[in-house]
């Protein structure tokens, strides 16, 4: 675990002034750090019987769709607004000036399936609070919620706290 996050690379006062952003690009361009991240999900996830890997638009892409094919389930995208072509199911989120939406089609989750909602970040739990309002809106059953990065001192995991969080790397 130490050894995948030296991979990630901390950049201080991006996107502004004193924020420490963490970097992501520098664990995925690395063959063996990226495929020892997804092998410690596939590791946790391959024998819970999930139907779908739920990813969130865009970083949650990157790890949501190898995890889904090396545990043989099938991937949902969740996407940022007007990007789906079918009818759509929608939740709104608040952003630090204003408010911005996931969309997900109506059809993506047949109700009780079982589906594990995966994202590269958990800060204030914003995102990931309105993709279970997508999953819900669809009757489906979350097995937990898998973050590679957790940002502990903004909170989102009480605003979670109704459903398992897994978080690999806590800072
Ligand atoms: C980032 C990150 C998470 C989210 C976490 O995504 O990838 O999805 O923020 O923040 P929260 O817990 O406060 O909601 P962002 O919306 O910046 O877009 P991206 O994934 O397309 O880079
Ligand atoms: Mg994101």
């Amino acid at each position: 675990m130490e050894k995948i996050k030296d991979l990630i690379r901390n950049i201080p006062d991006f996107p502004k002034e004193g924020i420490l952003f963490r970097d992501i690009t520098t664990l995925l361009k690395d063959s063996d750090g990226f495929k020892k991240v997804i092998d410690i999900l596939a590791e946790r996830y391959k024998d819970k019987k999930i139907d779908y890997i739920l990813g969130a638009e865009s970083r949650g892409f990157i790890f949501g769709a190898p995890l889904a094919y090396a545990i043989g389930a099938g991937f949902i995208p969740v996407r940022k607004p007007g990007k789906l072509p079918y009818n759509i199911v929608q939740a709104f989120y608040e952003l630090e000036y204003g408010t911005d939406s996931l969309e997900m089609h109506t059809d993506a989750i047949e109700k009780g399936k079982k589906v594990l909602i995966i994202d590269d970040l958990l800060a204030t739990g914003g995102t990931a609070k309105a993709i279970i309002e997508l999953v819900e809106k669809l009757e489906g059953d979350i097995e937990e919620i898998a973050f590679i990065i957790e940002l502990e001192g903004l909170n989102g995991r009480k605003k979670l706290k109704d459903y398992d969080i897994y978080s690999m790397i806590k800072y």
